[in-house]
């Protein structure tokens, strides 16, 4: 095979792989919302996914899971700490949201940035196949677009950003600002979560650079002023296999462990879930701050209510992640002793990733599913709590910081800083009249149902494809 058609460039592979003392590799799925989408859209192509595999110095050869090709870069310890943690996760995770956490920023981090992304464009190149389509993934990998057509002008490039693109005002920060936005202009298309992400980036462009701009297309010149190409921005709002977790949430095992779930809660009469990477980002610490005034107000009854929070591990060599960990046990350790009693304590927190069968059992048990993120790019969970719910029951609170508030109108939205305003949509939505909650639920199970990452990835695709091809130079 001279290479493949399509190529899928993510930081991650969607399998994080292990070696053993023995040298045996083994691999389990990779966690977050890019690796849930991407999966069954690569499921279903004869393609390559060039991702890392989650461990530092790992150097393995190409393998083939499910029928995609995994073709793994290999990252240093130095690499891991300066690439991933340091300038991905600790400079542009939180100046993209909002700066919830103050971004760092240090020239030795951006170095290794553009080294490693000129590596996974390197990747890239020698697997694509003449006139094929690369698509790249996410906020680790933005000068890969650029580098990647330096190398192959005969591609269509993608790119889709998977998290906020910031306003101008925050963006402006960033030292490197003017290569990270031509590291992106090197793309064909450039997809973004919501309306409002595409409309931040083209003013960055309008405003970082001399280029045109024409509603949301970027015209490139050559020296001469003649026109090289365009670059479209657009919003392509992100789903998962809608249809697929209906399907497991439907299957006896499901629905005989969400009940067992239930019952080994001490079946209280309202069971709120959290469920979020552990991340700042996500508001974990203003949603179980409203739930500890609401028990401390005697508007939930601490006997009969309980919170189960799953927190999966992330990112847990950053400075903001190991502090948010300690505040969270913190705050769930004193809700629990002022408010537990011998055999029942009204925060379960699990710091723990568990698999989509309990995932979906716990979605199903839950009364009140509660999305409070401070800033979300999409927000999968949301949409994984409404395909699990064929029984048209549950509610849906939900922050209209993610990109899933721009769709999801049948759920309860709360500006999660506002924590009066939280506990009243938390009260209102446990006690919320059946019929009402059938109706959301209905409308939620719609949008969700109708609109899967198949469609997502299909209508990605098709607007990239129908870029014309360039068979010589830049
Ligand atoms: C978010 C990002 C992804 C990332 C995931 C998990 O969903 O958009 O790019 O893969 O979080 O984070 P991690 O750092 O573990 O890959």
């Amino acid at each position: 095979q001279d290479g493949y058609d399509l190529v899928v460039v993510a930081n991650r592979l969607p399998v994080d792989v292990t070696v053993n003392s023995e040298g045996e590799t083994a691999w389990t799925r990779s966690p977050g919302g890019l690796v849930t989408a991407l999966a069954p859209v690569m499921a279903q192509t004869d393609g390559a996914w060039v991702g890392w595999g989650g461990s530092p110095d790992l150097e393995l050869d190409p393998f083939e899971v499910d029928g995609t090709m995994l073709v793994p870069v290999t990252l240093s310890d130095v690499d891991v700490q300066r690439y991933y943690e340091g300038f991905s996760n600790d400079t542009l995770w939180p100046l993209y949201h909002d700066v919830i956490a103050p971004p760092t920023f240090h020239r030795h981090w951006w170095e290794t940035y553009r080294r490693v992304n000129k590596r996974f464009a390197e990747a890239a190149a020698a697997q694509a196949a003449p006139g094929a389509t690369v698509w790249v993934h996410d906020y680790q990998l933005q000068l890969v677009p650029q580098l990647l057509r330096e190398l192959r002008p005969d591609l269509r490039i993608g790119y889709f950003h998977h998290i906020p693109f910031p306003p101008l005002e925050i963006f402006a920060q960033l030292p490197w600002r003017r290569a990270v936005v031509e590291g992106l202009l090197g793309a064909d298309l450039i997809g973004f979560q919501r309306g409002g992400d595409a409309a931040n980036f083209v003013r960055v462009v309008r405003r970082l650079t001399d280029l045109t701009t024409r509603g949301q297309v970027v015209t490139l010149n050559d020296a001469h002023g003649r026109v090289l190409r365009h670059v479209r921005a657009a919003a392509f709002p992100i789903s998962i296999d809608s249809g697929a977790f209906d399907a497991l949430a439907r299957t006896d095992e499901v629905q005989l462990r969400a009940k067992e779930i239930r019952r080994e809660l001490g079946d209280p009469k309202t069971l709120l879930l959290g469920v979020d990477r552990l991340d700042y980002t996500k508001g974990i610490r203003h949603r179980i701050k409203a739930y500890g005034e609401l028990l401390a107000d005697g508007r939930l009854s601490p006997s009969d209510t309980t919170l189960v929070q799953v927190a999966s591990p992330s990112r847990e060599n950053v400075g903001a992640y190991a502090q948010l960990r300690d505040e969270v046990e913190l705050l769930v350790g004193r809700i629990n002793g002022d408010y537990g009693q011998v055999g029942h304590a009204p925060v379960q927190y699990l710091h723990q990733s568990f698999p989509m069968e309990e995932m979906a059992a716990l979605y199903l048990a839950a009364d009140v599913m509660l999305v409070t993120a401070l800033r979300d790019g999409m927000n999968l969970v949301a949409k994984e709590y409404v395909a699990a719910r064929s029984d048209d029951r549950g509610a849906l609170v939900l922050s209209e910081f993610t990109g899933a508030a721009d769709e999801l109108s049948g759920a309860i939205l709360v500006n999660p800083h506002d924590i009066d305003g939280m506990k009243d949509a938390i009260t209102y939505a446990a006690h919320l009249d059946p019929r009402e909650a059938r109706k959301r639920m209905r409308r939620l199970r719609r949008r969700v149902l109708g609109h899967d990452v198949n469609a997502w990835s299909q209508e990605f695709l098709a607007v990239l494809t129908a870029v014309p091809l360039r068979s010589s130079h830049v």
